[in-house]
């Protein structure tokens, strides 16, 4: 049965593209997969967060996990940092990364022009502590959004690599995977300027209360509006009909889809609608945070639960790299 690894940085709230992007297709996969979803709390240093804030991030990914419906009972649930064998092997994993490879990384160079007084180390070696997360599980599947795509091949490339330097069949090699055959998902930001993410400032967060999503929505940027019939969508324009997509109706989709061909359409309807769409969609989610975040007792022993179940695999693994690396024991 193919193991299925995934990870969310603890940079911040849940927002509708990790839903849609990922979180969707964890729920799905807990039912028909051994599956492991942890809170990457450790890559989340690159940004160097206050301690206080580090904590209560990751206490707020974990309780909107849950409340997402990823089930601690069906899938395995726990923090990067809880399974130190994966800091490990990342070390391990390093010794056979090359820093021209890892410098060509798009996210590393988009990082480096995002924070260009903070180029750490932790930046640059991102998708091998990433590659480290899914080997360490023996994973075959990873759920994720496009814009990981390529994190996951170089995950791919240290896996093969490693199986290749020792002449071992130690890792199988990991495959992205989205649901039902589907493209990998981009869910826009709202900004016009591309994907929806936590340091983008353009995100719906899933705790969002419902004046505040309007608000966000109805700022979104459009443009003066079709001219023509029948014409192509600009990309802001797309974007929020990428959003309809995700969370509305198809004959409210088909609708305002009518109504921009035939040059009749207000996108201050068409951003109310969408507003509310996404209300109804993440209303009930956010009613489960707020109890999750308040169920301390529940949420450490989920933690716990998690910990000990990724250990003992990450344990086992990291065993057989160690003798596959010629690391003994003189006692
Ligand atoms: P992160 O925390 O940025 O995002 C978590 C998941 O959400 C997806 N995602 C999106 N999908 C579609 N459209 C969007 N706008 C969008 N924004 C985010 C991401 O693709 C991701 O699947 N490096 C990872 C975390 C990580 C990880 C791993 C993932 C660490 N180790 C091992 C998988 C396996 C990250 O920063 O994701």
């Amino acid at each position: 049965m193919p193991t299925v690894v995934s990870g969310i940085r603890s940079t911040g709230n849940l927002h509708l593209g990790n839903y849609f992007g990922a979180v969707k297709n964890f729920i799905e996969m807990q039912h028909h997969h051994p599956t492991f979803f942890f809170i990457a709390d450790l890559h989340s240093l690159t940004t160097h967060p206050v301690p206080d804030h580090l904590y209560v991030n990751v206490r707020q990914v974990l309780a909107e996990y849950l409340a997402c419906g990823i089930d601690p009972e069906k899938a395995t649930v726990f923090i990067q940092s809880d399974v130190p064998e994966i800091a490990e092997l990342y070390l391990l994993l390093n010794m056979n990364a090359y820093i021209g490879e890892l410098e060509r990384t798009t996210s590393f160079k988009d990082k480096v022009r995002q924070q260009p007084d903070n180029v750490n180390a932790g930046l640059l070696t991102y998708p091998v502590l990433m590659a480290a997360d899914i080997i360490i599980h023996k994973a075959h599947l990873v759920p994720v959004g496009k814009d990981q795509e390529q994190n996951l091949e170089m995950a791919r490339t240290f896996a093969r690599r490693f199986n290749r330097m020792y002449d071992v069949e130690l890792f199988p090699i990991p495959r992205p995977y989205v649901f039902e055959g589907k493209d990998m998902v981009k869910i826009p930001g709202l900004d016009g300027s591309g994907k929806m993410g936590k340091s983008e400032g353009n995100a719906i967060s899933l705790a969002d209360a419902p004046e505040v999503i309007r608000k966000k929505v109805m700022r979104a940027v459009t443009d003066s509006g079709p001219t023509e019939l029948n014409q192509q969508k600009p990309e802001v324009i797309q974007n929020l009909f990428t959003l309809l997509d995700v969370v509305s109706e198809p004959d409210v989709v088909a609708h305002f889809d009518k109504c921009y061909n035939e040059c009749t359409i207000r996108y201050g309807d068409l951003k109310k609608q969408l507003a509310e769409d996404i209300i109804r969609f993440t209303s009930p989610i956010r009613e489960r945070i707020e109890e999750m975040i308040a169920d301390e007792v529940y949420l450490s022993k989920v933690a716990k639960q998690g910990a000990e179940k990724a250990r003992a695999s990450a344990v086992a693994t990291l065993k057989e790299v160690r003798e596959v690396i010629g690391i003994k024991k003189f006692y």
